[in-house]
């Protein structure tokens, strides 16, 4: 996985039409409910990438701790929110949250949570509980089913039952990369945990961006 966005990262913004007219009017609904939420926050995001929704929230958030386990990809983060006094890029395994020892009152990611594997879920919601603040919220925005740049093949694992989509870089190589699709009852289910309000979850799906917007608050 971290090989492959590695070798995506130079072309990562323009695959994702990302900066221009047409994704920014695709994207407006689900830009403007995030950074709502983030505003005057202490926000973590999870798997930043290039940084394109980091730039989008830093200038509302109070502190953005952007991460992402690819330096090819902080490296791209860094350089596009160096004009931001308040942001922090940091290389970092989304898997390990705890060790950053603080804690946010957002946190938020994009197209990560679908390649987090099955077995994986609960173990990461568990470093998401870690970190947030109480009365925090996390918001989980990922895309609708069948969408995944370059995908020449999908196929449901036997064992792990997670989706894996093989995909091709312009290069020719090809990559499998983990890509589920929860249902908002799975999702609901991922939070029951002592950390979180499974009854304080909110799920929307936007057509224009063909995108899905989860949250969920930390228990009272
Ligand atoms: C689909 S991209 C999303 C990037 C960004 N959130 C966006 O929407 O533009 C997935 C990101 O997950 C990062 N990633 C892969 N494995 C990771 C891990 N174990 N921990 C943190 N980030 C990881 C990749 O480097 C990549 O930047």
């Amino acid at each position: 996985m971290r090989d492959y966005y590695a070798k995506r990262a130079p072309i990562y913004n323009e695959s994702m039409r990302y900066g221009t007219e047409a994704r920014d009017i695709e994207l407006v609904s689900v830009v403007e409910s995030l950074v709502a939420s983030c505003k005057g926050q202490e926000v973590l995001e999870v798997a930043c990438g290039p940084g394109f929704w980091s730039a989008k929230v830093a200038s509302h958030a109070r502190s953005l701790t952007a991460v992402d386990a690819t330096p090819e990809m902080t490296a791209l983060a860094r350089d596009a929110l160096n004009q931001f006094s308040n942001v922090d890029v940091l290389d970092w395994d989304a898997y390990q949250l705890s060790r950053l020892n603080r804690k946010f009152s957002v946190i938020f990611m994009v197209d990560w949570w679908s390649h987090v594997p099955r077995a994986q879920v609960s173990p990461f919601v568990y470093e998401l509980g870690e970190v947030l603040k109480p009365a925090g919220k996390v918001i989980v925005i990922d895309g609708w089913a069948g969408t995944g740049y370059g995908t020449i093949s999908t196929q449901v694992d036997p064992q792990t039952l997670d989706t894996i989509q093989m995909r091709k870089l312009p290069n020719g190589q090809i990559y499998p990369v983990v890509k589920n699709t929860p249902t908002e009852h799975e999702l609901r289910d991922a939070f029951r945990s002592p950390s979180f309000d499974s009854d304080s979850t909110h799920y929307v799906s936007d057509a224009a961006s063909k995108r899905w917007i989860f949250e969920v608050s930390a228990q009272k």
